[in-house]
């Protein structure tokens, strides 16, 4: 099919798997990072994969950390070729604060620092309130939040209290609107943009920056697959988005060197919204929402 014309500035490169960008244009100086450390959760796919190549096509050297290690040692393969940087792949859940801590002191071990910590790890699924088990609101709750904070607060103990640092939080705009189906994510990430306030005021005076971006959909991830981003109403529903589309995970990973480097050094506690304007103009209806997912759950079945 061909694209329709565009108006506006082009949009970054991006692939939709979790492979590395075949080309790449810097926008930003290509040393903006150059020798620091990133320590990236949820690193080995989606949005987190594409921020740390970003990461490290601008000189940072990064540790990728969540569940799967064979996925995330496959990715640390790929990433380090197309970047010619270290990538660790380590082990954790953010649920276990004793499996971060394990995995902060292995990167302090090989990377000897810590600049940046990328909050990206995340759980989420669309169900509705009346039909979602009390353990799985909570398992969304402690991956997202309680994972949020176990992560920030090993970091901060073990190396930003001392040296300063850089905390990036992704975020949603889910619970700006109360999107259906969603009561378990909204809430989770709504707690966690309070929770950037909260520690960007502890912890500016130790030099600790903490900001989060916050996406839309955006495409060739698992959350889009799983929010009902493939479907045909998701076709329809981008007319709505004030920038005509979906974003991508390049434009998020910039966003986030933004906030990770000194490009924004004066800004600490805020919340950057980067969804095309579309949690203001997207429909938010129920009974569409609901035959989706039911007709998901007919699939699965
Ligand atoms: P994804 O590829 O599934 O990323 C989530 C990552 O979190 C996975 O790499 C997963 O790795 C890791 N993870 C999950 N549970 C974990 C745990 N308990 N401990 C450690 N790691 C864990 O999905 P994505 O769509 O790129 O999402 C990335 C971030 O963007 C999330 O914070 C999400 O909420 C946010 N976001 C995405 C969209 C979107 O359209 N995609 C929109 C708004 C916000 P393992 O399975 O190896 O643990
Ligand atoms: N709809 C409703 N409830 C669901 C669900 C779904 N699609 N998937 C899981 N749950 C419930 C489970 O039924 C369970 O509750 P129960 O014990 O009352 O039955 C609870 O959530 C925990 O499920 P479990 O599979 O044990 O959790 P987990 O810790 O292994 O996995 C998830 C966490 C559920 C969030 C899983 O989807 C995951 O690992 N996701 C990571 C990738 C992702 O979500 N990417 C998108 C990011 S936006």
């Amino acid at each position: 099919m061909v694209e329709p014309q565009r108006r506006g500035e082009p949009v970054p490169e991006d692939i939709g798997t979790d492979d590395c960008l075949t080309s790449y244009t810097h926008i930003y100086s290509p040393d903006l990072l150059k020798d620091q450390v990133a320590f990236i959760t949820g690193g080995g796919s989606g949005i987190g994969l594409r921020i740390a190549e970003i990461f490290m096509r601008h000189g940072c050297d990064t540790v990728i950390a969540s569940r799967n290690l064979d996925r995330l040692k496959e990715a640390a393969q790929k990433l380090s070729a197309a970047s010619g940087r270290r990538c660790i792949p380590l082990c954790l859940d953010v649920r276990q604060p004793e499996s971060i801590a394990a995995a902060v002191d292995e990167t302090l071990r090989e990377l000897g620092r810590l600049d940046i910590l990328i909050n990206n790890a995340a759980g989420n699924f669309l169900c509705p309130a009346d039909s979602l088990s009390f353990n799985g609101f909570k398992t969304v709750i402690e991956i997202d939040t309680m994972g949020t904070f176990n992560t920030s607060k090993v970091v901060y103990e073990k190396w930003f209290k001392n040296h300063g640092g850089n905390i990036v939080n992704i975020s949603a705009t889910l619970g700006y609107r109360g999107q259906g189906l969603q009561v378990h994510a909204g809430t989770a990430k709504a707690a966690n943009d309070a929770m950037t306030r909260h520690l960007a005021v502890e912890w500016g005076p130790s030099g600790v920056r903490v900001n989060s971006v916050a996406p839309g959909p955006i495409s060739g991830t698992e959350g889009f697959r799983r929010l009902g981003g493939l479907s045909r109403e998701a076709d329809a529903e981008f007319q709505s988005i004030p920038l005509q589309r979906a974003g991508n995970k390049t434009e998020m990973a910039h966003c986030t060197l933004f906030l990770a480097s000194k490009a924004s050094s004066y800004v600490t506690g805020s919340i950057l919204v980067a969804d095309g304007g579309s949690w203001m103009t997207s429909a938010n209806d129920i009974s569409v929402l609901l035959g989706f997912w039911s007709s998901e759950k007919k699939r699965d079945k």
